[in-house]
């Protein structure tokens, strides 16, 4: 579609004139939010024109808008609600916690029980800081890797999200050349290094000509959850790398975490990584992150083995960390993924409905696909369009910038919309994850409200 300005695609569309009519409701406390946040928003990706949705309330797999309208639940808490909302035995945790007190300031012992389970659950886990957000824990797992390994630079994979802090800008969404995004400064964006993920020559270059790198991050099923898909063989090849060079594999698990199994990506792919970043599913949809890995590293914020070292201990305060609360919804949450199928339903069902939705978009003759692994779905909008089979789609096989391209396009705004008027919530990707409690009730819903959607868009001269 034309990359119009919104005001052109906003007036003249059926969509959008439909999605008005349902949603008065979100559209008054869009006004209202403009006055008091930039752009009226929260969250950059909760951005939609012409106006964000305003929910409030979520069960299960579903929330209900301020005008009363259901929807299947795709957005997930942002991957956080890997159990759906409100799952009874993490509301019940959390009511009875906060009935005994929100914060001590002091050590209780949720935060025990809370940590033992990651260190069972996680491979990589022989120590465990909790942090307030996963922004946090790469912040920490950056600050670990330096001070344990003398250097100073930070090697990232261009498109890999990591969270908002200075180090995790430039490369991700644009500057992907390294210069340093707008308020970051320049000494903090010369020591981040970008690589191509997959690229092993590449990669090994960068790391060849960088003898001063500290860390290497990766999101390890790929930039968004697999979005730009990683394979499992690159991993080999950086546990490798990094072991030869003495540079400190991290491994941010924020998404991938309790979701791809029990013990994240490292478990399904067997490559213990240094460290990893933890938050989401994590603390059971309150916040909370985590920087976990090995006993070695995380000593630095050891006050007596620092001590006994003579080495500088690295400072972490953290009003937040291990908040009670956040620890009982996250020991229920983990309690569950380690006892039940939770990760195997959420995967099938998310295999389910990648299928339904090619069935979709093979009925409608449309050149997109959707695709992805585990516990997610992506839609592919092929701004090229390209000839693909959207059965056989393969992700690896197509340029990544494409595959991440429609982040700016309106389509995204219109395919979310279009799914918004038919009853499901998507993110802007556009794609989803899926939770354990998805029923094939919801999936059929939401394949018949994606097909209904690619109509709306071939009518509106979308997609042809
Ligand atoms: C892979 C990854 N790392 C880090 C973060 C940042 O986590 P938080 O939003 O808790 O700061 C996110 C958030 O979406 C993420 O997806």
């Amino acid at each position: 579609m034309p990359d119009q300005a919104p005001a052109q695609w906003l007036s003249n569309s059926l969509i959008v004139s439909r999605y008005r009519e349902k949603t008065p409701g979100s559209a008054k406390l869009a006004k209202e939010a403009a006055e008091v946040f930039p752009s009226g928003l929260t969250h950059d990706s909760r951005y939609l024109e012409p106006y964000a949705l305003y929910v409030d309330r979520a069960q299960g797999a579903h929330k209900w808008d301020v005008d009363g309208n259901d929807y299947v639940d795709y957005f997930g808490g942002h991957g956080a609600l890997l159990l759906g909302h409100n799952h009874p035995e993490v509301t019940k945790a959390v009511q009875e916690q906060i009935a005994k007190g929100s914060h001590y300031g002091a050590s209780h012992p949720l935060e025990v029980r809370w940590a033992e389970l990651v260190h069972e659950m996680v491979p990589s886990a022989e120590r465990v800081r909790f942090t307030s957000s996963g922004t946090e824990a790469t912040l920490m797992g950056v600050r670990l890797a330096r001070a344990f390994t003398g250097r100073s630079k930070v090697l990232r994979f261009k498109m890999h999200f990591h969270g908002w802090h200075d180090h995790m800008t430039s490369g991700m969404a644009n500057h992907f050349d390294g210069t340093p995004t707008t308020g970051v400064v320049k000494g903090v964006a010369d020591a981040v290094v970008l690589a191509t993920a997959n690229d092993e020559a590449g990669t090994r270059a960068v790391i060849e000509a960088n003898p001063d790198i500290a860390c290497v991050i990766i999101e390890p099923t790929g930039a968004s959850f697999g979005r730009v898909p990683v394979k499992p063989a690159f991993l080999t090849f950086l546990r490798k790398i990094t072991k030869e060079k003495g540079i400190v594999l991290i491994f941010d698990e924020v998404v991938t975490g309790f979701r791809v199994s029990p013990g994240g990506a490292q478990a399904e792919f067997g490559i213990t990584p240094d460290m990893t970043s933890l938050a989401k599913i994590l603390a059971g949809g309150l916040p909370g992150g985590a920087i976990v890995g090995r006993k070695d590293i995380l000593e630095l914020l050891d006050f007596a083995q620092t001590k006994a070292k003579g080495v500088e201990k690295i400072q972490h305060p953290g009003t937040y960390n291990a908040n009670p609360i956040s620890a009982a919804a996250g020991i229920a949450a983990l309690t569950i993924i380690k006892t039940t199928d939770a990760n195997k339903r959420a995967n099938a069902s998310a295999a389910k409905l990648r299928g339904l939705l090619n069935d979709a978009i093979v009925a409608e003759s449309v050149p997109w696909a959707a695709y992805g692994t585990f516990a997610g779905f992506h839609i592919f909008t092929n701004p090229k369009r390209r000839a693909i089979d959207p059965k056989s789609f393969d992700a690896f096989a197509a340029d990544p910038e494409e595959l991440k391209g429609a982040w700016s396009a309106n389509i995204t705004h219109k395919v979310r919309l279009g799914m918004m008027v038919n009853g499901v919530d998507i993110n802007g990707g556009p794609g989803g994850v899926m939770s354990a409690v998805h029923t094939d009730a919801d999936l059929e819903r939401t394949a018949d409200a994606f097909r209904a959607t690619l109509k709306l868009l071939k009518d509106e001269g979308d997609i042809r």
